[in-house]
């Protein structure tokens, strides 16, 4: 059964164990890993208790800005095209509004930053409204980046 449901510490080894199966087989890397994703606001999408998809944010700005950046979406390339992250990037816009809402004031928008030659990631982020606005030479090691952004 697949679920969609926020990050907690008790993910930690859930993380690690997705780190180390499928980026890289480094313990120090995947501790790493697992703790920056629970720094920041994380959601998942598991299948039978494994990890198969993750998006991360967090707030930028004063909460009257009403800004958020999309840090990091991936899925298990098992899974992909079978709406997965827009499941995830649906639930993270829910999560953001109620977490804005409830403190009386109102999520505007989502930034984020992706590398330029990344064609899946375009379509994906086309598909669901985002816009491309701007390049940053060089933001990585081996890639420009371009920022997207989605005013709601
Ligand atoms: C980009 C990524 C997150 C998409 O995940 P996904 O679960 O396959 O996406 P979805 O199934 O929700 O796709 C929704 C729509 O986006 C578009 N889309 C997604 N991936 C696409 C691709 N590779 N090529 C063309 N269109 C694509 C399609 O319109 C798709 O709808 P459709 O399948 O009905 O045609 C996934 O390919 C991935 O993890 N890539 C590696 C990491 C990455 O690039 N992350 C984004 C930058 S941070």
């Amino acid at each position: 059964m697949r679920t969609v449901r926020e990050a907690t510490d008790s993910d930690r080894d859930l993380l690690v164990r997705l780190f180390i199966s499928e980026i890289e087989d480094d313990i120090d890397l995947a501790k790493n890993f697992a703790s920056d994703l629970l720094r920041f606001r994380t959601i998942l999408c598991l299948d039978e208790g494994n990890v198969i998809g993750t998006v991360s944010w967090d707030i930028r700005g004063g909460l009257d800005d009403g800004v958020i950046e999309l840090i990091g979406l991936g899925v298990n390339p098992e899974y992909r095209r079978q709406g997965i992250a827009k499941k995830l990037v649906q639930t993270l816009i829910h999560d953001a509004s109620v977490h804005y809402s409830s403190r009386n004031h109102k999520l505007r928008v989502i930034y984020l930053f992706m590398e330029k030659e990344n064609e899946g990631g375009r379509a994906f982020y086309r598909s669901i409204g985002f816009k491309e606005m701007a390049d940053v030479p060089d933001l990585y090691p081996h890639d420009d980046a371009a920022i997207w952004t989605l005013h709601l």
